[in-house]
C-alpha cells in the first residue's frame, strides 16, 4: 500500500477526484493545507481522511515553513507527495528531499504558460489547444518530467471561466490516471522523459525494478 499525502490551498477539486478514484494500492494518508479556509478540507474530513492546517503566515521564512511541512509529510509516511492546487513556491531543499515522489498538476500544456493565469494567457496568445499537465516536480517553477497531458480545444466565445472549466474536467481525469501509473510502479524517468510501462493485468510489472528482479 502506498501512502499519498495531498497538499492543497483551496477548493481541492483535484484532491476530490483522486479520493473518488479509489486507486487500488493507494491510501490517502493525509490532506495538508497551508490555508485554514481551504474548502477542500471539509471534503477530506467528511471522508475520514486525516487533515492538517499549516498556515504559512505563522512561519518566519520559506525554509521554516517547508521544514515543518516535510516533518508532517514524513510523519504520515508519504510514499508520494501530491500537489493539488498548492499555491506555494517550494524551496530547492524541499524539492530535493522528495525528488521522484513529488508530483504536480498545472493547468496548461507545459512548457507553455508556466506560472499563474494560464487560461488568460492561453486566450491572449490565440492558441487553439490548451490543457493540463501532470509532472514530477523539479527545482524550477512548473517544470519537471511530464507524466501525462490532456489537450482541450479553445472554442469561439471562450472566456477564462469557460476555458478553465473545460481544462479542470481534463485535470480530474489525468491526475488520478498518473497516480495510478505511479502506484502500479509503471513509471520510469529517464532524464526529462517519462516512460509508462505496459500493464499486465493481475501480474507484476513487465519490467521489474533491479532490486526486485529475481527476488
Ligand atoms: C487547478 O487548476 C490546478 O491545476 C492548479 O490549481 C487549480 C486547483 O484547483 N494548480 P483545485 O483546488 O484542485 O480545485
Amino acid at each position: 500500500m502506498k501512502n499519498l499525502v495531498i497538499l492543497i490551498s483551496g477548493r481541492g477539486s483535484n484532491m476530490e477526484s483522486i479520493v473518488n478514484a479509489a486507486i487500488p494500492g493507494a491510501r490517502i494518508a493525509a490532506v495538508i493545507s497551508n490555508r485554514p479556509d481551504a474548502a477542500g478540507l471539509a471534503f477530506a474530513h467528511a471522508r475520514g481522511i486525516a487533515t492538517s492546517i499549516l498556515d504559512h503566515r505563522n512561519f518566519g521564512s520559506r525554509e521554516a515553513f517547508d521544514g515543518e511541512l516535510a516533518r508532517q509529510i514524513d510523519h504520515y509516511g508519504a510514499d508520494l507527495v501530491v500537489l493539488a492546487g498548492f499555491m506555494r513556491i517550494l524551496t530547492a531543499e524541499f524539492v530535493q528531499r522528495y525528488a521522484g515522489r513529488l508530483i504536480n498538476i498545472h493547468p496548461s500544456l507545459l512548457p507553455a504558460f508556466p506560472g499563474l493565469h494560464t487560461h488568460r494567457k492561453a486566450l491572449e496568445s490565440g492558441v487553439k489547444l490548451h490543457g493540463a499537465t501532470v509532472h514530477l516536480v523539479s527545482a524550477d517553477l512548473d517544470s519537471g518530467p511530464i507524466v501525462i497531458q490532456a489537450a482541450v480545444p479553445v472554442e469561439e466565445g471562450d472566456d477564462e471561466a469557460r476555458l478553465a472549466a473545460r481544462v479542470l474536467a481534463a485535470e480530474h481525469r489525468i491526475y488520478p490516471q498518473a497516480i495510478r501509473w505511479i502506484v502500479e510502479g509503471r513509471v520510469d524517468v529517464i532524464g526529462n522523459h517519462v516512460r509508462v510501462r505496459e500493464a499486465r493485468p493481475g501480474g507484476p510489472p513487465l519490467v521489474q525494478p533491479p532490486e526486485e528482479a529475481g527476488a
